[in-house]
């Protein structure tokens, strides 16, 4: 649809900015707690609140202290909290079996926030890499990251996690088959209302340095992620992603990183007009926060916009390190 404009001066389109109530009432898209999914890391111990240096104001935090920040969320109505484990060096092996143990950091934690605050959903994040000594997503073997072997392990990290009580499973991994496969189990074992969110298309991207920091595989990493991981210069590969990921029983499909691929959004949306969210990664977050913070933008402002730009690309939701500082600000407080 293209709207119809009739000619200067019938048509002055500043008539409607003219007031903030013409512009509340012309504003084609809306900004919601709603929208929102926090991502947070859990690590071990007791009360610790530990501060990522790349990600000011973002934290790792221990599991008594993830409780409390998803009680906290929860009053402000975030709809969802989303679990990446930093796991201690001594548990990373190369069969990545702390992956599926049912005592794992995420499952901890996913109990204990099920226990403590029922009223917020739980998403939690299937991949090896935070559980690999080298850092990737998937088995190395012979320097190839090895495809059917890693989606056996990552059934079984999606099972223990749905045990664990997770509502929401994110697989991060891009491999392929992995979605048909964990729903496959998944319905096997029971646990039919489990939803999939895949990262279907998630690119191969420079914007994910922080988080690697975050959860520990920076220094891990050996080589890069572009085997599996999708081509920044692809759009309608990632519409066969999404497709795929549909087909093979993905309840809601995600673009990431978020605001360098919007356009992809958009695309997702319009073609499938599925549940459509993208994750402004942590390198996104770094960039807004650190010329905030140097001054150098108005941080605040910067970040309402960002989250306003997905949604009026089509996104149904936002995985965002700011969530919380979104909610307050949605709030007036
Ligand atoms: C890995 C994973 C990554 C992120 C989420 N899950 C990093 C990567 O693929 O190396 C990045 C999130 C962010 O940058 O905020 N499974």
């Amino acid at each position: 649809m293209r709207p119809t404009t009739a000619p200067f001066p019938a048509a002055r389109l500043r008539r409607v900015r003219q007031s903030p109530a013409t512009r509340a009432l012309t504003r084609e898209t809306q900004l919601s707690v709603d929208d929102l999914i926090w991502p947070v890391f859990v690590r071990d111990g007791d009360n610790v609140l530990e501060e990522i240096p790349s990600m000011p104001g973002v934290f790792r935090r221990s599991v008594d202290r993830i409780v409390e920040a998803a009680a906290e969320a929860a009053d402000l109505g975030i709809s969802a909290i989303c679990l990446f484990p930093y796991t201690d060096p001594s548990l990373k092996t190369a069969d990545c079996a702390e992956a599926w143990n049912p005592e794992n950091l995420s499952n901890r934690a996913t109990r204990a926030i099920k226990a403590q605050v029922p009223g917020i959903a739980v998403m939690t994040d299937v991949a090896l890499d935070p559980y690999n000594i080298n850092g990737h997503d998937g088995f190395v073997v012979d320097g190839e990251i090895v495809n059917d072997e890693t989606v056996a392990a990552l059934v079984k990290q999606a099972l223990s996690q749905a045990e664990a009580g997770a509502d929401i499973i994110g697989p991060s991994d891009m491999m392929d088959g992995r979605i048909g496969a964990m729903r496959d189990a998944l319905e096997e074992a029971g646990h039919t209302k489990v939803c999939l969110m895949s990262y279907s298309a998630k690119y191969a991207s420079a914007f994910y340095g922080p988080f690697r920091d975050a959860v520990g595989a920076s220094g891990a990493l050996k080589g890069d992620k572009s085997t599996y991981q999708m081509d920044p210069a692809n759009s309608d590969e990632a519409l066969r992603c999404v497709e795929r990921d549909l087909m093979e029983g993905a309840d809601m499909v995600m673009v990431k990183p978020g605001m360098p691929y919007l356009d992809v959004c958009r695309r997702v949306k319009d073609t499938f007009g599925a549940p459509t969210y993208a994750y402004q990664v942590s390198g996104e977050y770094a960039m807004i926060k650190g010329a905030g913070l140097n001054g150098w933008i108005d941080g605040e402002k910067a970040m309402m916009e960002s989250l306003m730009c997905f949604k009026r690309a089509g996104c149904d939701g936002i995985l965002t390190y700011f969530a919380p500082d979104v909610a307050r600000r949605l709030r007036g407080q």
